[in-house]
């Protein structure tokens, strides 16, 4: 059945849509037409998305996926391809992060600091890679890389999870360079801090004060501002954008 919307009949693969941000991606995709994979590490919370997103009228798969591994990665790539026979938009939103404790770089151990790596470095890596065949078979594709405002401000406390969203731009510029000829778009979007409604370390309520304090725009930013985004560098409105990082950080870093 045919749907409406900027992403009408486009598949949207997207990446740690369990919750938080992810989940307010598959719920904006949904409603801007698109069938959606959920992928989460907890399929739990994966298949309730996409059970609800079913409810509200779109195609949905929700997967268990661990994005850190090669082999999960592939069967996510093949399952969305069985399932709904192609690939437009993959949203790398899985990400090592509200589940992080905020402590000087010197106590950060090297076993915490190769996980954040290996999901929110590798695991990038890994989704790309694996979509880009079926991409390139199409003759076109959008990927949106999630990376975060910190790598701009350079937020004291977070070495790894700056570090390894750092390595998200730069990955974005030299894919964007790689997958262009074949017609597929890669672009980054660094957002600021966002209340999702999952509580975490970097969103005390002091500190979020201050953040707000920073912004050009003196409210808090919510997952549907970062949606809004997504939505739009997965449309054809974004078409000739690419290796572009869009900061959505209520005005708080300029680029
Ligand atoms: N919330 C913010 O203020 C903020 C700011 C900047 C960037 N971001 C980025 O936006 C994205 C979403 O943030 P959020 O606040 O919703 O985070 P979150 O921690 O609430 O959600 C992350 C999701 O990713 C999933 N995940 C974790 N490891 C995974 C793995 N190995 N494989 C598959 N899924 C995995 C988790 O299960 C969870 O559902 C992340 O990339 C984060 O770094 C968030």
């Amino acid at each position: 059945m045919s749907r409406s919307g900027v992403l009408a009949d486009r598949v949207g693969v997207i990446t740690g849509s369990g919750q938080g941000i992810g989940r307010e991606f598959a719920e904006a995709f949904a409603a801007a037409g698109a069938t959606v994979v959920v992928a989460d590490l907890d399929g739990e919370n994966a298949e309730k998305v996409a059970a609800q997103l079913r409810g509200g009228g779109a195609q949905a798969l929700g997967l268990g996926v661990d994005v850190s591994d090669e082999t999960a990665v592939t069967r996510m790539v093949e399952a969305a391809v069985a399932e709904f026979g192609r690939i437009d938009v993959l949203v790398n939103g899985a990400a090592i992060f509200s589940t992080l404790t905020m402590k000087p770089f010197e106590e950060i151990g090297a076993d915490e600091w190769r996980k954040v790596i290996d999901v929110n470095v590798n695991g990038v890596f890994l989704c790309c890679r694996a979509v880009s065949a079926t991409m390139r078979a199409q003759g076109s594709g959008t990927i949106v890389n999630i990376s975060s405002s910190t790598v701009l401000g350079g937020r004291p406390n977070y070495l790894h999870y700056v570090t390894s969203k750092a390595a998200v731009v730069g990955m974005t510029r030299s894919l964007a360079r790689e997958l262009g000829p074949a017609g597929i778009n890669v672009n980054v979007i660094m957002p600021g801090s966002v209340e999702t409604g999952i509580p975490r370390d970097s969103a005390r309520p002091e500190a979020v004060e201050q953040i707000v304090g920073n912004q050009a725009l003196k409210r808090r930013i919510v997952s549907a501002d970062i949606a809004g985004a997504a939505v739009f560098l997965a449309s054809d409105a974004a078409s000739m954008i690419t290796g572009q990082s869009l900061v959505v950080d209520g005005g708080m870093n300029f680029l």
